[in-house]
């Protein structure tokens, strides 16, 4: 893949939340689950963990903890992307909090870009509430729910959405 093939690759991604009723291959969810273990973490130690939900009512209920989010419910499979502190909090102390929610961000970036790869669609859901996601999955207390990325197949938005201006984020040398 060439700088050209892959921007395109980025820039055709959307986030879609309008869903058909078919499941995920039992291929694709494990294609998308060994896509996120390549990803990198600090110090190697991968402080994320995914809770996959296929099952309705989980779903169900899974959209009222997000505020009533219908695509949660929508897309046929939940993939629960979870910072796992102990796991990086045993070597950085304090600075693993940090690390554990950037290594579970970064897995779940590789899930989404994955299913992109495989022609699914994906949306990135960031709000919820975290204690209700707690107790419906049953998380241990150091597991803390990072993001819910649904992941199915859908309908496109139509449009692509629009994006600030590069210069508007980068700094060069100094701020
Ligand atoms: C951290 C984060 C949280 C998000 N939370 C939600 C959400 O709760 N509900 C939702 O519908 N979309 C959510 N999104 C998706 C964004 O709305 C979407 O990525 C953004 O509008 C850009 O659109 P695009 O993904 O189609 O390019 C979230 C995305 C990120 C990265």
């Amino acid at each position: 893949m060439d700088f050209s093939e892959f921007f395109g690759f980025l820039s055709h991604r959307s986030s879609v939340r309008d869903y058909r009723d078919e499941p995920l291959t039992d291929k694709e969810t494990e294609y998308i689950l060994d896509c996120a273990c390549t990803a990198p973490s600090a110090g190697n130690l991968e402080a994320w963990d995914v809770v996959v939900v296929k099952e309705e009512d989980t779903r169900a209920a899974l959209a009222e903890a997000a505020y009533d989010q219908q695509h949660i419910v929508g897309a046929s499979t939940i993939f629960v992307v979870c910072a796992n502190y102990v796991r990086s909090m045993s070597r950085y102390g304090e600075r693993g909090i940090l690390y554990a929610v950037q290594d579970a961000t970064i897995a779940c970036t590789y899930m989404m870009l994955a299913a992109h790869a495989g022609k699914l669609h994906s949306c990135w859901t960031g709000a919820f509430d975290e204690d209700a996601v707690r107790e419906i999955l049953d998380l241990p207390q150091h597991i803390r729910p990072v993001a819910l990325l649904a992941v199915g197949r859908g309908y496109p938005p139509a449009a692509l959405t629009e994006r600030m201006e590069v210069g508007e984020h980068v700094h060069r040398e100094i701020w």
